[in-house]
């Protein structure tokens, strides 16, 4: 029996649930056709920074007040065109592209503050024939601390805002930060198609060369998607309805099984395709199908059945008083030159 393995996310239906997260592979041709036919549903195209296209609007501004067409363009507009090298005229025809290119979904991503005329450029984005838009929220580290709820709502406002400019799907990249991510997931239901729990920011560092401060995107560990399975499975139960994708350190077939059960329609992933090239895609997938069909399961809608039912308040307390009336197997802490064999609170009980 052929194993289905397609996935909805929201109202995109993709032939597999592993997307590409936001990267500049997705942005080279031969790692596009390389990631198709590894079989992934979609790619996420690198972002476009807020910044660039504020950019573009005061260009476009700019050049709405020459005179003639025929006018020379000035230096200012030629610097601004040459000073960019992946500014937002080249992202409209990469995503142009890209879209007409490949037989799978392209989503556009764009990054920054969830606030500003910067956002209307989604209807570009969309015209250039971007399926859907992933909008990547940065939080402007503000001189104030602001009220949470102030937070949550210009998020809110803003896909509210997009939504009503697009008619794409919009897909919202949350980060760590929110005190109440159900809550925030509840609210967006219907303005936003689903969320990507969790986005990451490049990391800061300091060069040892001029002292000057340095950004870029780090790769994750592989397996630390763990770290992320509570809050996917506690958004899942609260927002049932509001489609996920799950990234951040998915990093083996095992992870792609286990986001999948905790409430992921769709499985993001970036560092292990750099790490192992695009193929693992295909590897992962055909470990997906085996793990189906040795739970005599023949689609990704029968493996959402056996979801693991949690968080609800009577979930957890139902889970704890299991936990702490049997006897877990004891796990086993490996270090350096000697093993450890511990209780599930990670006291240790033998040392080997
Ligand atoms: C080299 C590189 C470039 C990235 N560029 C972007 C980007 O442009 N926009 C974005 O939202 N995320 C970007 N990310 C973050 C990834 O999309 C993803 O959220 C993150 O790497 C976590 O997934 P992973 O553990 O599978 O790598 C980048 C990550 C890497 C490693």
């Amino acid at each position: 029996m052929p194993i289905d393995l397609t996935t909805e996310y929201g109202t995109l239906h993709l032939r597999s649930p592993i997307i590409i997260g936001a990267c500049p592979l997705t942005a080279q041709e031969m790692s596009r056709i390389a990631l198709v036919s590894a079989g992934a549903g979609a790619i996420v195209l690198p972002s476009l920074f807020e910044e660039q296209i504020r950019t573009w609007n005061q260009k476009q501004g700019f050049r709405a007040t020459l005179s003639t067409p025929n006018e020379p363009v000035p230096k200012q507009v030629k610097q601004l065109r040459n000073a960019v090298i992946h500014d937002a005229d080249s992202y409209l025809d990469l995503v142009k592209h890209a879209s007409a290119e490949v037989s799978i979904p392209v989503i556009a991503s764009i990054n920054g503050a969830p606030h500003g005329n910067w956002l209307d450029f989604t209807k570009r984005l969309e015209s250039a024939g971007a399926t859907a838009i992933e909008f990547n929220i940065r939080l402007a580290a503000t001189r104030h601390c602001p009220d949470p709820s102030e937070v949550e709502n210009s998020i809110v406002d803003a896909v509210q805002k997009i939504s009503e400019i697009i008619a794409i799907p919009l897909f919202v990249k949350l980060g760590r930060q929110y005190t109440s991510l159900s809550h925030l997931a509840h609210r967006l239901l219907f303005k936003a198609q689903g969320l990507v729990l969790f986005g990451q920011a490049p990391e800061f560092d300091i060069s040892l060369e001029n002292f000057q401060v340095v950004s870029r995107w780090g790769f994750s560990e592989p397996g630390s998607i763990a770290s992320s399975f509570e809050s996917i499975m506690r958004v899942h139960a609260i927002a049932p309805e509001m489609p996920l994708a799950a990234s951040g350190g998915i990093g083996s077939s095992s992870d792609l099984v286990k986001v999948l059960l905790a409430g992921a329609d769709a499985a993001m992933v970036t560092s292990a395709v750099y790490r192992d090239g695009p193929d693992i895609i295909a590897s992962w997938l055909d470990s997906l199908g085996i793990f189906l069909e040795r739970h005599d399961m023949g689609s990704l809608k029968e493996l959402r059945n056996r979801r693991p039912k949690l968080f609800s308040d009577e979930d957890i307390r139902a889970f704890y008083v299991k936990a702490l009336s049997s006897q877990p197997d004891p796990y086993l802490i490996r270090s350096a030159n000697r093993t450890l064999e511990c209780d599930r609170w990670g006291h240790i009980k033998t040392s080997k």
